[in-house]
């Protein structure tokens, strides 16, 4: 049966909370918040030949809003503008761009291709021009583009279509999907795909981009490559092998535009694909003995690999190709959506909690925490704090005084709350109407073929038609 975990909204304190974080045995520090401008978040940090501004992250977050030809729209547009204007420092990699049309996750989606490039450089311009007229200096907000292949999630052509380009016969995932070895990518067409990711990047740099992050995470293709090892050739089996996509791609833009620098938001760890259960709480798919298929697990299947031991090797070898920033992320919405985007109302097609969300929130900080650990010298984005909800700010700031990560991001509560940071440099009370409170609207209405933005708070998606739509589609989904 669904378990009512108490909402992050009911208690009263500060000091409540921490106590029913003890109480659950859920280990999230929580520091006070100094003055302003004296806070740990408030901090430059020096960042090669740059300084970023603060301590303030802005996750990517698609909006499935650009042309059928992958041209951002207008609301992509207001997206990005409220990312410049968050007040954060570091736009880590604005959404995730599509490399090839045959790697977009949906019709929607952003592509860099040499007919969107001239938009894509105007929008970096207007975000740093926003963003000095709001806040005084441009020059220490870094603004990265994320690249990906969608991979075995890619609809390029009809929302409800699934095209999937797969890196190897998965035993669960192809059974979920429906895929087979037919969908299996070919090492010629690897490399393609390679090619495809270096052509993009020299577009990013172009357009004004600081930084490409190449996306190994959330169950896409680079981060299906990464347990690979049951595929034969140079792409699986070895780590060597399983590591050689993002080799070659890294190794390609560093010869095509030099001064690039390449980031990665990585999923650390990841557990067995998650489905609703007869009482309608998610799952793990039935799975005997170990389980080799996610990425920094124990084998387990359910756990992180305490000592991270293939991420942090991972992170070690992309060191060696400058990758001196890293964003930390977990799971996957496709198939363990509870961990990797914690909440506490379920997402339509998805199930109900079978873990008290702040565990995952705990699982997302503990985990970026040990990487750092490990990877002293890198600096980590730590991700999936939204759902700490009017309390985000105290993990956040704990999270940094305590050096367990060098930036915060934020996701969802940007769409909700876009100027929260910078509420919380200049000293002022958090606006409680705007703080998201995890609905999962924002991945509902995606999920049904309509563009993305928080329908309940944000007064700009509240009165689009689409509003009502989502309200019909999930009175019929809780029938
Ligand atoms: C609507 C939506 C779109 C997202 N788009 C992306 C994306 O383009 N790239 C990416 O790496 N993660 C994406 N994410 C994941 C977020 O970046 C983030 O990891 C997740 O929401 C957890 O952080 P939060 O608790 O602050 O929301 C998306 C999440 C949502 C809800």
């Amino acid at each position: 049966m669904a378990e009512n975990f108490t909402k992050v909204a009911s208690f009263k304190t500060l000091a409540d909370f921490r106590q029913y974080l003890h109480e659950k045995n859920i280990n999230i520090g929580l520091a006070e918040l100094p003055p302003a401008g004296k806070s740990a978040l408030a901090a430059k940090l020096a960042h090669g030949s740059r300084c970023i501004g603060n301590r303030w992250a802005i996750l990517p977050m698609e909006g499935w809003d650009c042309g059928s030809d992958g041209s951002p729209g207008e609301f992509t547009r207001r997206r990005w503008l409220n990312f410049a204007g968050s007040g954060a420092k570091l736009i880590y990699g604005t959404e995730a761009a599509a490399v090839m049309h045959s790697g977009r996750s949906n019709p929607q989606q952003l592509l860099v291709a040499e007919h969107t490039a001239g938009t894509l450089q105007k929008l970096c311009t207007e975000m740093r021009q926003l963003h000095r007229d709001k806040f005084g200096n441009a020059d220490d907000l870094l603004i990265g583009l994320q690249l990906t292949h969608s991979g075995r999630y890619s609809h390029p052509n009809q929302a409800a279509v699934l095209e999937s380009v797969t890196a190897y016969s998965h035993p669960l995932l192809d059974k979920k999907f429906g895929n087979s070895a037919a969908n299996v990518v070919s090492d010629a067409e690897v490399k393609e795909i390679i090619r495809h990711f270096v052509k993009a990047a020299v577009i990013a740099q172009k357009a004004g981009f600081d930084f490409v992050d190449i996306k190994l995470a959330h169950g896409y293709l680079g981060h299906e490559f990464l347990t690979a090892y049951d595929r034969p050739g140079a792409y699986g089996g070895s780590f060597e092998n399983r590591t050689r996509f993002f080799r070659e791609i890294a190794e390609g833009i560093q010869k095509a535009a030099p001064g690039l620098e390449i980031s990665s938001r990585i999923s650390i760890f990841d557990i067995m694909p998650f489905v609703k259960g007869a009482d309608g709480v998610g799952c793990p798919m039935e799975w005997q003995g170990r389980y080799p298929y996610a990425f920094g697990g124990d084998g387990s299947g359910l756990n992180m690999d305490e000592n991270l031991t293939e991420t942090v090797q991972l992170v070690k070898m992309m060191q060696q190709y400058g990758v001196s920033l890293i964003c930390a992320t977990i799971g996957s919405p496709y198939y363990s959506v509870h961990m990797q985007r914690p909440a506490y109302f379920p997402v339509a097609d998805g199930y109900e909690m079978p873990e008290n969300p702040l565990y995952n929130v705990y699982r997302h900080i503990h985990a970026a925490a040990e990487l750092k650990k490990r990877c002293p010298d890198v600096k980590i984005v730590g991700s999936g704090y939204t759902c700490l909800q009017e309390y985000l700010p105290y993990a956040a700031e704990y999270a940094i005084a305590n050096g367990m990560v060098d930036f915060v991001g934020i996701g969802r509560m940007v769409l909700s709350y876009p100027d929260m940071p910078a509420d919380l440099l200049a000293g002022k009370p958090l606006d409680r109407c705007r703080i998201c409170r995890t609905f999962g609207d924002c991945t509902n209405a995606p999920r049904n073929g309509m563009i993305s933005g928080c329908y309940p708070l944000d007064h700009f998606y509240k009165q689009l038609p689409e509003a009502e739509k989502l309200k019909k589609i999930k009175a019929g989904y809780n029938k």
